[in-house]
C-alpha cells in the first residue's frame, strides 16, 4: 500500500491510473477505523479496481468547544487494517496542504444543512462539504462511498455532486452494527462499560417505531414520541433531536405515506451518538 501525503503526488497518481482505464473507488475517513468503515472499503474494492482511502481529521467541521482535539487518533492501527483490505493508496494529508495559506473558499450546502444535526453544530455541514469537495478533486474518484449512519452528511455529498456538475458516482452504504444493536462508530471509544450498554437505546427505539410502522401507524407525532419515550427509559440518555422527514429532502413530514426518515440524536456521557432508520410502509397499506 502507497502512502501519500502530499495533493500535488495524490493527483498525479490518480491522473495517471485513469489514463490507464482504472476505475478509482475512494472512502473519506477521519480514521479511528472500525468495521464500518472496512466495509465500505470492501465496497470499494467491487466497485472500482483501484482503492483510496483518506485519514484526515478535518479541523473545520468541528466547532471550538467540539472534540477535535480528543477526536481519537491511531494512525499505526488504521495503516495496518487498511493494508490487511489490499487498499492501493492511503491518503494522509496534513491540514496545511487540504488548507493552505491564503484559503478562503467554502462550500456550502444552504437548506440541508441548516437542519436536524446542523441546526445543532453550525458550520458543521459547511466544514464537511468543503473538505469532501476538496478530496473529490485532488483524488478524483470514480465512485465514492459513505456511510448511511451519517445519512444527511451522504445526502449533503449527492446534492453538492449534483449541484457543481462533479464526474463522481456517490454510493450509500448500510450502517452496520455491533451484534447488539449499537452502529458501529469511532465515537464509541468515549464511552465506559455502562454508557455503552445504555447506547443500546438508540437501535431498540429505531425497532419500536419499526414495530409501530409494521402494525399501521402513519402519524409521525405518535411514532417520535413513542420514540422519545423508549429513550426516556434509559437514564443516561439525553435526547437532542428525534425527526421524521422526508428521505432526500430531509423536511419533516406530517404522515409517512410510503417511506420516511426517522434521524435521532442522544448524548450517553461525552459522546454525541446518531443513528437512523428508513421507515418502509408495505405495499398496500
Ligand atoms: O464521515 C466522516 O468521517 C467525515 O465527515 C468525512 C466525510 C471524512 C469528511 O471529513
Amino acid at each position: 500500500m502507497r502512502i501519500i501525503r502530499k495533493t500535488t503526488e495524490m493527483a498525479v497518481w490518480s491522473q495517471a491510473e485513469r489514463q490507464q482505464g482504472q476505475r478509482i473507488a475512494f472512502v473519506a475517513t477521519m480514521g479511528a477505523l472500525h468495521e464500518g468503515h472496512l466495509s465500505l472499503v470492501r465496497e470499494a474494492k467491487k466497485r472500482g479496481n483501484r482503492v483510496v482511502v483518506s485519514i484526515f481529521v478535518n479541523p473545520t467541521q468541528f466547532a471550538p468547544a467540539e472534540d477535535f482535539a480528543a477526536y481519537p487518533r491511531n494512525f499505526v492501527r488504521d495503516r495496518g487494517l487498511l493494508e490487511t483490505e489490499g487498499v492501493d493508496v492511503l491518503f494522509h494529508p496534513a491540514a496545511e496542504d487540504i488548507y493552505p495559506p491564503g484559503n478562503q473558499t467554502h462550500v456550502e450546502v444552504k437548506e440541508l444543512s441548516k437542519i436536524l444535526c446542523g441546526a445543532r453544530r453550525p458550520g458543521h455541514f459547511q466544514g464537511v462539504a468543503t473538505v469532501v469537495t476538496k478530496l473529490f478533486n485532488v483524488v478524483r474518484p470514480d465512485v465514492a462511498i459513505f456511510g448511511e449512519k451519517d445519512y444527511q452528511q451522504l445526502q449533503i455529498i449527492r446534492r453538492l455532486v449534483r449541484d457543481l456538475f462533479l464526474d463522481v458516482e456517490i454510493v450509500g452504504h448500510p450502517i452496520v452494527r455491533e451484534s447488539d444493536g449499537i452502529a458501529m462508530s469511532s465515537r464509541n471509544e468515549y464511552l465506559n462499560a455502562d454508557e455503552r450498554k445504555a447506547a443500546r437505546c438508540l437501535s431498540r427505539s429505531l425497532h419500536r417505531a419499526e414495530c409501530l410502522v409494521r402494525r399501521g401507524e402513519t402519524s409521525a407525532k405518535a411514532i417520535a414520541e413513542a420514540v422519545v419515550a423508549e429513550l426516556h427509559n434509559e437514564p443516561l440518555a439525553v435526547v437532542e433531536y428525534v425527526t421524521i422527514s422526508d428521505v432526500e429532502t430531509l423536511e419533516p413530514l406530517e404522515q409517512i405515506r410510503q417511506s420516511a426518515l426517522l434521524a435521532l440524536s442522544v448524548t450517553i456521557g461525552q459522546a454525541r451518538l446518531i443513528d437512523n432508520k428508513v421507515l418502509l410502509r408495505s405495499s398496500g397499506e
